[in-house]
């Protein structure tokens, strides 16, 4: 865990307007920044940034938050990678708390060892290939030949490992690493009389990058034809590091085009993956020639929902690979495949044609997954009559993956022409496949549900009571529910602090005269005081302590404002970013409705503003007694009541709709009840 400490100097440094602005281009517009906004399709510029309130705001899709929701929205990154990232940026060190257990603190240490051992392993291959004569000879030699430029092969990392026995082992040894590292690594091997050797002898190196860029892993091919070594390619095996099933080779040199392109080209090979960004082709990973698994589906799923795959010629490679692509349907994505000419794979494509070539080729051919899937198999199906049942029951299978009720309609509309089938025949099985379908995903639900047990997290937190007797809490207002007034009043309250509290205001004495000026947040607590208001919501209840806290010791506004658009309480956060106004101060359209108020800027119509402070904190009184009545209300409803609690609740409701009344009159507005 991140110490606190760090996390506030972290959010002290960062500037909204530097973290979005890596991601989306900003343009200055009076304080703040517009730009595209990246949550939703759009050419207009209707996302805000601003910098006076640290945070960002979409005014079409209603995306909204703090430099670090940006990250873990936009990048996907978890709560402490976004900090860690941030931490990064503005080159602040990170203290971690030291509740991390022993084993975990062990493991972190063991994979930055683990990590910094393959930095100089990357930089030792390298090294080989330019510097040393046999680098040169055999491994530099055999890249140009394949004609992968400098460039390219600079930017990769490849690299060279010599063809002795420890030539590399004994120079990491030298330099002090450890030997069992280098063997948990796999880039040393220890025979049975106990001698270390190099796994990776006479191969070109290919460094797998994780998607920060870090080098966790290697390939290496063999140049050799003639050697004992049978495998083209060593691998990292599994280790503390590098996990196969989360690792697509490319990932680190693909994000941003991929972003960018919203879509995702998915070969097999170390090769495929060069010699495409060669042609200007970047968004592009290998799969390392096996079916995708679920983790190398959530690193494109939290880039791209669009997925290409490109296939060689082979009709057995592509049967194969089609099994495995189900499971992509099932996760959203939307997939396309496109088919390389016979016997060339995108390497052998890529270096035979011009850039412009291959970028149209791949425009040009590729197709709809499920179509394509469809077409293959109707071919091969022929006129056999069984084949082409079973072949049909394959096809729906697939469409059943489909998520989107309209998509699958599309594709049995187009299935139906394809197979010669009526639509209603077609929708009769697959309702069938969809009803399995759903039967094993409730089981499976059902199982994680036992073997978790207990509440969901979102059951236990829910908020706390502020006080007993009358004032019950009350959980945040259902959306879906009429708007509850008393929430509303509270919530004015609330904001009218945070947009105004440093403001101050002239109270008038009883002899119309100007007391002495008072700040419009101590005003507001003096009241509350006097009147023993206080909040039914927990979590404005906990925005208001916090704001009376940091209003002691904080002279500037907008840094209080930024506390709490900063604020790791994700509730609190949320709750001040979606009702600040992101333009300077002034009165929101709804209070222009409710008030008749058509003035600007409020800061420049402090009288105005000094009504308004009357006014939402009488209106709040007056909900607060709405509330009071409606519960006596409902003791009276209590059929077992005692006389005397009967005429003590009438006497109190009596009171309050005294108390109505007059502030009624002095809100000087009639109120229907
Ligand atoms: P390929 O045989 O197509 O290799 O296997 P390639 O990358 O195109 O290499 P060249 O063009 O022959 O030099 C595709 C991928 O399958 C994995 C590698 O990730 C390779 O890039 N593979 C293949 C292995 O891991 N081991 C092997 O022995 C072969
Ligand atoms: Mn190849």
């Amino acid at each position: 865990m991140i110490k606190q400490k760090s996390i506030d100097s972290v959010m002290a440094a960062v500037r909204i307007e530097e973290v979005v602005g890596d991601f989306v281009s900003l343009r200055k517009q009076g304080q703040d920044f517009v730009g595209i906004c990246p949550f939703h399709d759009d050419k207009n510029p209707s996302m805000h940034v601003s910098p006076r309130l640290g945070i960002y705001k979409c005014f079409v899709c209603d995306a909204a938050g703090n430099p670090v929701k940006f990250l873990m929205e936009h990048e996907k990154m978890s709560y402490p990678e976004a900090i860690e990232y941030l931490a990064k940026k503005y080159g602040i060190p990170l203290e971690y708390e030291r509740s991390e257990s022993d084993e975990e603190r062990q493991q972190r240490t063991l994979r930055e060892s683990l990590l910094f051992v393959n930095e100089f392993a990357q930089k030792y291959f390298v090294d080989q290939l330019r510097n040393s004569e046999e680098g040169k000879l055999m491994g530099m030699a055999y890249l140009k030949e394949r004609g992968f430029m400098d460039a390219t092969i600079d930017k990769f990392g490849l690299g060279y490992c010599p063809d002795g026995w420890d030539n590399f082992t004994k120079a990491a040894l030298e330099k002090g690493y450890k030997e069992e590292y280098l063997i948990e690594l796999g880039l040393t091997g220890k025979s049975q009389s106990g001698k270390l050797y190099d796994i990776y002898r006479g191969r070109v190196i290919f460094p797998i990058h994780n998607d920060a860029g870090k080098v966790i892993g290697f390939g290496g091919r063999i140049l050799k034809k003639d050697g004992k070594d049978p495998r083209k390619y060593v691998n990292s095996r599994e280790n503390t590091i590098y996990h196969k099933s989360d690792t697509l080779y490319g990932i680190f040199f693909a994000k941003n085009a991929i972003h960018k392109q919203q879509n995702v080209y998915l070969v097999e090979g170390y090769t495929d993956v060069i010699s495409m960004h060669e042609s200007g082709v970047e968004n592009v990973v290998a799969s390392s020639g096996t079916s995708l698994t679920q983790g190398q589906i959530r690193m494109i799923t939290k880039r791209t929902q669009n997925i290409t795959v490109l296939y060689d010629g082979d009709m057995a490679g592509i049967k194969a690979s089609m099994r495995g692509i189900d499971m992509l349907l099932e996760q959203g994505l939307k997939i396309r495949v496109c088919l390389l000419p016979d016997g060339e794979d995108p390497d052998s494509f890529a270096k035979k044609h011009r850039d412009s070539e291959l970028q149209d080729y791949l425009a040009a051919e590729s197709k709809d997954f499920l179509l394509f899937k469809a077409d293959i198999l109707s071919k091969e199906a022929g006129n056999d009559p069984i084949k082409r049942a079973s072949m049909v029951n394959e096809i729906l299978k697939s469409i059943s993956c489909v998520k989107d009720n309209i998509e699958r309609a599309f594709y049995v509309k187009e299935c139906a022409k394809l197979f010669d089938l009526s639509e209603n025949d077609l929708n009769m099985n697959l309702r069938r496949f969809v009803w399995e379908k759903t039967k094993e995903q409730s089981r499976i639900a059902q199982q994680q549900q036992l073997q978790q047990g207990g509440t969901t997290p979102e059951q236990a937190t829910t908020e706390q009571p502020v006080t007993p007797d009358l004032i019950e809490t009350k959980k945040h207002p259902d959306a879906s529910q009429q708007t509850d007034l008393l929430y509303e009043a509270e919530k004015d309250l609330l904001l009218l602090m945070l947009n105004y509290g440093n403001l101050v205001i002239y109270e008038v004495d009883s002899n119309g005269e100007n007391k002495e000026g008072l700040r419009i947040d101590q005003y507001v607590c003096n009241e509350m005081e006097k009147e023993n208001i206080r909040f039914h919501y927990a979590l404005l209840e906990k925005i208001f302590d916090k704001y009376v806290d940091w209003a002691s010791y904080i002279g500037n506004q907008d840094q209080i404002i930024r506390n709490f658009t900063l604020s790791d309480d994700p509730q609190i956060s949320e709750f001040v970013i979606r009702n600040i106004p992101v333009e300077e101060p002034r009165f929101s359209d709804r209070w222009k409705e409710k008030y008749d108020i058509h003035t600007h800027t409020t800061r420049n119509n402090l009288r105005i503003l000094q009504n308004q402070v009357q006014n939402i904190l009488l209106t709040l009184k007056l909900r607060i007694l709405e509330n009071d009545a409606t519960i006596i209300q409902k003791i009276l409803e209590n059929k077992e009541l005692t006389e005397e609690d009967m005429s003590l609740a009438l006497q109190q409701l009596n009171s309050i709709n005294q108390l109505k009344r007059d502030i009624s009159k002095r809100l000087n507005r009639v109120v229907s009840r």
